[in-house]
């Protein structure tokens, strides 16, 4: 039986159609991949991971769906299991976006030459964005998936020049102008509630951290507030 993804990864899985071959860097579990190939998205991938316990979850699948010939893991960190060209897509997700960002800057070289890069962040978003702006490359699409009350942000880049029009774009991605996402409302939400929770624990403190840090997200909350009204008129 073919196996099925979370509305997250059928997202990211998505967005990595349309190329012939794919690494999955932080594999873990190994689905993305395997639904991958036993779809014919892509005709081959390479499942990596640093922890060799989730690279072995990742092996049993691939070997119980008869895929090892079209799957191969690698055991190693972030990009060094590459060589510079060899997959078309590189997709790094579920792992925090500062973690994405030391990947791709280790291996610049291998970073480079994909046609594109599927970025999943579970936090940092606007500091992955800024970093891939400074290193060279363009976000071509981004996309939503929404599973209970998270939304997950999904960046698609390749080497180019990114146009940043308003400074938000950084927080909330392109889906903050170029088209008005189902999902823009709820994700708009989830960055208020976790601000709120930020503005709870510093407020009172008195360490000039704490105090700038609840000052930004009190700041934050108002801007993303005004987004949220803009949306809806
Ligand atoms: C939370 S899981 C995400 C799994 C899958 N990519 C997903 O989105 O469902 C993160 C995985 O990244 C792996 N990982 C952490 N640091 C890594 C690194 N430097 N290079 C490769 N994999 C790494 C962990 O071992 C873990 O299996």
């Amino acid at each position: 039986m073919k196996i099925k993804l979370s509305p997250r990864l059928e997202v990211i899985a998505g967005c990595v159609a349309g190329v012939e071959s794919m690494a999955d860097i932080g594999t873990d579990h190994g689905y993305l991949p395997v639904y991958l190939v036993e779809n014919a998205l892509v005709s081959r991938a390479i499942a990596s991971d640093t922890n060799l316990q989730p690279l072995k979850k990742a092996e049993k699948i691939i070997n119980e769906q008869q895929l090892a010939k079209q799957i191969e893991t690698r055991l190693g960190s972030g990009l060094s299991v590459l060589k510079p060209g060899e997959v078309d897509a590189v997709v790094m997700a579920g792992m925090g976006g500062l973690l994405i960002r030391d990947l791709l800057e280790a291996q610049p070289d291998v970073a480079r030459q994909k046609k594109k890069l599927v970025l999943q962040p579970m936090n940092n978003q606007a500091v992955l964005r800024k970093y891939l702006e400074a290193a060279g490359f363009g976000i071509i699409s981004e996309e939503l998936a929404r599973e209970g009350d998270r939304v997950y942000e999904v960046i698609v880049a390749k080497p180019g020049k990114m146009v940043v029009t308003n400074p938000l774009e950084y927080e909330l991605g392109f889906e903050f102008y170029m088209h008005k996402h189902p999902l823009l409302g709820a994700l708009i939400d989830r960055k208020i509630f976790l601000e709120q929770q930020i503005v709870r624990s510093t407020r009172g403190k008195t360490t000039a951290i704490a105090a700038k840090q609840w000052k930004e997200s009190s700041l934050f909350i108002e801007k993303l507030n005004e987004v949220k009204r803009c949306q809806s008129n």
